[in-house]
């Protein structure tokens, strides 16, 4: 029992605006919602695609605090390069606002007022840190001290970042403020909280029983939380930056961000549509679906829905909310702080012309049922390999013969034979499986099946040959290069949702006119006579140096990133005085050097240490070039037990300090001693 919706309202998790988006980003949400987007438009429907940034929260005031800028400006920035390049990637939002518009903190302000008008919260006091020196309340991520686990001293109140564990303000052990450093205190603060055990049941029966259809991992989380019971939660938070809560004697309290942002959905439909936007909000006929990351799904399916079902009104909750897993890259999880990532703004201006390609790539590859891995040698392969040597490469063979053999006019189907009808039939089924992919959010799938007709393209005139066909029978060949025009465009129907850009250079190509979802699987989009523009290339090769130039810069930030991160060892246990002056430490003077054959670390010393002479091996040779190092002093061991390495016998060891890259730098008196003098 199918339920019939009239238009469909589409929304897209509201990125922080404390940082621009990377391919985590687009390959969870903004990618597939667009796919979906585009997809119904292109069966006429009654579609809108909502969007903004989500500017509050304590992220963005952590980030101001850093960079000494009032948050205004941190979101300012980064609303700005978010919204222009989603738009550049083609994103086709019909609106993207932000959170720190007018209209949006009157809406949520008015949300909230009217369920406290209603009743819908209840108000408790707990504990919160405080800040005496500060005057403040601080948030979990402003209190920082040593972490029960490992003992790192600057762990967060809500996380370690040395060992990872999540941890509680209370967990810490001598807990201070990040903003004045002084010790703090516990102090009573009143909150409201919405009761989510009140909706507990119709939450339950909403979901499991009536959306057993959603992805398995939502259904399965939304289980797991629901068998889990639900408590209440805080709406407000002590905090300077966001919405402030509307009731006397809250001064210096805010809305919650999360009870702010899904509000944003509204504002921003409100924003786009002043008259109508009841009806896509409050209208039976109205299907919402909500775009996320799985990290956002306990508050679309739990928390926002309370919310929407405590306000009443007629609001309606999502008919689907199909949200994706992670996407790794290289093998790492990607982090804005640890600037491991590859982000939009940097990929349009370094590739230029290619959204298709990270569209396209993103899709392939997306994490709809498991987390998945963004790797450059993979971006490149399926550039090279599937868009350039199958879909670029049919459509360049059938328009380029059909200029070679009919000027450039789609030719009239005047011998057809069942080969023909074939390639109709293997059409139809990939139309099929195609649109029941998009149907059913399985974006990776519905692109494959795109992906079909452009290998059936190559398999038809690899079996036809209109080239040797030619020779002797235009009529035929004639009907040949038709089909395959024909297949070019359903292949610009078929992948307008997932590259836009290409279908537009595609359908001009071909002549123009307006095609919709409807035309996909005919024969006859195309009409005979039609001119065809020159053939374009619609993809070019991506060499090895432009990838090995992305994952040399992601080496670099690895290294950095390990750098920042490096501490001195702790120190080691003490040894007694006498034990330490039975170590011989001397300097001497190299007389030799060379490196050991076979033996990429090795170097071969000769050292003049004021006795006999004696033979060290020491393995620094990736750092040191062996003739830059005749005639300089060193320190060494000199009454260790020799030692054989690689058939030498090393009288000793040389003395070295390990940075904290990894590389290793000799030690040397500061001037020149007599060789053999002792260190101590
Ligand atoms: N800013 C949140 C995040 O990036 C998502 C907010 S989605 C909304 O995880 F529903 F709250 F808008
Ligand atoms: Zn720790």
């Amino acid at each position: 029992m199918e339920k019939k919706f009239k238009r469909t309202l589409i929304t897209t998790a509201l990125p922080y605006a404390n940082g621009p988006v990377h391919i985590g980003h687009l390959a969870g949400v903004y990618v597939p919602a667009d796919i979906y987007a585009r997809y119904l438009r292109l069966k006429g429907e009654d579609v809108v695609m909502v969007g903004g940034s989500d500017e509050h929260g304590v992220p963005i005031t952590l980030r101001a605090r850093k960079e000494g800028i009032t948050p205004q400006e941190v979101v300012d920035r980064y609303h700005t390069i978010i919204k222009d390049s989603l738009e550049e990637l083609g994103v086709s939002f019909d609106i993207y606002s932000r959170t720190t518009s007018k209209l949006h903190n009157e809406t949520a302000s008015e949300f909230f007022r009217h369920l406290y008008d209603k009743g819908e919260f209840i108000q408790q006091t707990a504990l919160q840190p405080y800040d005496e020196k500060g005057g403040e309340f601080l948030a979990d991520r402003y209190v920082v001290g040593t972490c029960p686990r490992c003992g790192n001293e600057n762990a967060y109140g809500d996380q370690c970042e040395a060992c990872g564990s999540s941890l509680n303000v209370t967990d810490l052990i001598n807990p201070r403020s990040a903003l004045t450093g002084e010790p703090v205190k516990m102090r009573e603060t009143t909150h409201w909280y919405l009761p989510l055990d009140k909706w507990e049941e119709k939450l339950r029966s909403w979901i499991l029983d009536g959306h057993k259809e959603w992805k398995s991992n939502v259904y399965g989380q939304c289980k797991s939380w629901l068998d889990a019971g639900l408590q209440p939660r805080a709406v407000s938070r002590d905090l300077s930056w966001g919405v402030p809560v509307p009731v006397e004697g809250a001064e210096g309290k805010v809305l919650y961000v999360w009870f702010d942002a899904p509000i944003g959905y509204i504002s921003n439909t409100k924003e786009l549509l002043p008259d109508s936007w009841e009806t896509w909000w409050k209208d039976p006929e109205t299907r919402i679906i909500n775009f996320i990351g799985k990290d956002n799904i306990v508050f679309h399916c739990i928390v926002f829905p309370a919310m929407l079902m405590a306000y009443g009104d007629g609001f309606q909750l999502p008919d689907n909310v199909p949200a994706n897993e992670f996407l790794n890259l290289e093998g790492d999880k990607i982090s804005t702080s640890r600037n491991w990532a590859v982000w939009l703004h940097e990929y349009l201006k370094e590739f230029p012309g290619k959204q298709d390609v990270l569209r396209y790539v993103l899709t392939a590859n997306a994490p709809e049922t498991k987390d998945n891995d963004f790797t450059w040698a993979d971006f490149q392969a399926r550039n090279n390999n599937e868009l350039v040597a199958i879909l670029g490469n049919f459509v360049n063979r059938a328009v380029v013969l059909t200029h070679k053999y009919f000027g450039g006019t789609v030719p009239a189907t005047t011998a057809f034979e069942p080969v023909d009808s074939a390639v109709w039939e293997d059409m139809q089924k990939i139309k099929g499986a195609l649109t029941e992919a998009l149907d059913t959010f399985h974006f990776r799938e519905a692109l494959k099946q795109a992906m079909e007709i452009a290998r059936l393209g190559n398999r038809y005139l690899q079996e036809t040959e209109p080239w040797k066909v030619a020779k002797t029978d235009m009529a035929r060949t004639a009907t040949i290069l038709n089909t395959a025009l024909q297949l070019c465009a359903n292949i610009a129907i078929a992948f307008e949702p997932f590259l836009p850009f290409t279908c537009g250079r595609l359908v001009k190509m071909l002549g123009g006119g307006k095609l919709s979802w409807d035309m996909l699987g005919s024969s006859d989009i195309i009409p005979a006579g039609t001119g065809i523009a020159p053939a374009e290339l619609l993809f070019e090769k991506i060499e090895d140096a432009t990838v090995e130039a992305q994952v040399k810069r992601l080496q670099d930030t690895k290294k950095a990133n390990e750098v920042a991160a490096w501490r001195p060892e702790p120190q080691a246990e003490d040894v007694d005085f006498d034990t330490f002056c039975r170590s011989d430490l001397r300097v001497g003077t190299v007389l030799e050097c060379e490196k050991v054959p076979k033996a990429d670390k090795l170097l071969r010393f000769l050292i003049d240490d004021g006795m006999e002479k004696r033979t060290i091996v020491s393995g620094i040779a990736k750092y040191y070039k062996p003739e830059e190092l005749v005639g300089k002093q060193v320190c060494f061991i000199a009454n260790l037990p020799p030692r054989k390495l690689k058939g030498i016998v090393s009288q000793g060891m040389i003395l070295s300090a390990e940075n904290s890259d990894g590389s290793i730098v000799l030690l040397a008196p500061s001037a020149p001693v007599a060789p053999g003098s002792k260190i101590g």
